[in-house]
């Protein structure tokens, strides 16, 4: 009797949702994703920066990062919770993408949009290649993102988005090779919170 009750709750808080509890969700959150954007946008016309460049790169970088582990969490955080995350999953995996944009425009910057050198160095540089492939990734699961194509390509796009897998793994792999100091634990940190996402989804597939 209890386990029904709980189960009938549970599937009321799913219809509801959190709308009951706060409105205007998509906004919100669609708000929060860009302040860091914002914040780093106000800093560099108010010149609070002294080395624009890497003020940029690493912080768009990380924000990318972290939205799409975010993004991996909500798989997670869906079976767990009484209500749906799902239908912010891709506003955040959108995101990842756009603070991958410009990390990768601030680069493009730092080599005056020379085409030969961004090819040099996406050759020569380990931690550009693996950066470079990781954003070719992105991009196509970021393409691939819409109802339409998730419609065209039926269950061939779930397996495709699998590469979400691929992708943070190359972007922790990007981000340790380019730390200049062995005692700099920030990759290692996100690498280890990438590992229990992916361990939780192989459990979860069993
Ligand atoms: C063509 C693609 C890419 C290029 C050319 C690129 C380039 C760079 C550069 C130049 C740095 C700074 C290295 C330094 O300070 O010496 C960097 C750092 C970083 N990148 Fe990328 N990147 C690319 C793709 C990505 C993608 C797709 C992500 C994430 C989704 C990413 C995440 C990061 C992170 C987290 C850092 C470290 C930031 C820090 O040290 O705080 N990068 N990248």
């Amino acid at each position: 009797m209890k386990s029904r009750i709980y189960t009938q709750g549970l599937i009321w808080l799913r219809i509801f949702n959190l709308h009951m509890v706060i409105p205007w969700q998509k906004p919100l959150l669609f708000i929060l994703l860009l302040t860091p954007f914002l914040l780093l946008l106000s800093d560099a016309l108010l010149g609070n920066l002294i080395d624009p460049i890497e003020e940029i790169t690493n912080p768009t970088g990380q924000w990318a990062l972290r939205f799409l582990l975010l993004s991996l969490l909500i798989t997670p955080l869906n079976k767990i919770l009484p209500f749906s995350l799902i239908k912010y999953r891709r506003m955040i995996s959108v995101f990842s993408f756009f603070y991958a944009c410009l990390h990768l425009s601030i680069y493009l910057i730092d080599q005056n949009f020379e085409l030969q050198l961004v090819l040099v160095d996406v050759m020569k540089r380990p931690y550009i290649t693996v950066g470079f492939s990781a954003f070719i990734l992105l991009f196509l699961l970021t393409i691939t993102s819409t109802n339409k194509m998730v419609r065209c390509l039926g269950g061939r796009w779930k397996k495709l988005h699998r590469l979400i897998y691929l992708i943070i793994i190359l972007v922790i792999v990007h981000f340790y090779w380019q730390v200049k100091s062995s005692t700099d634990i920030e990759p290692m940190i996100y690498g280890l919170i990438a590992l229990l996402l992916l361990g939780f989804r192989i459990n979860w597939k069993r």
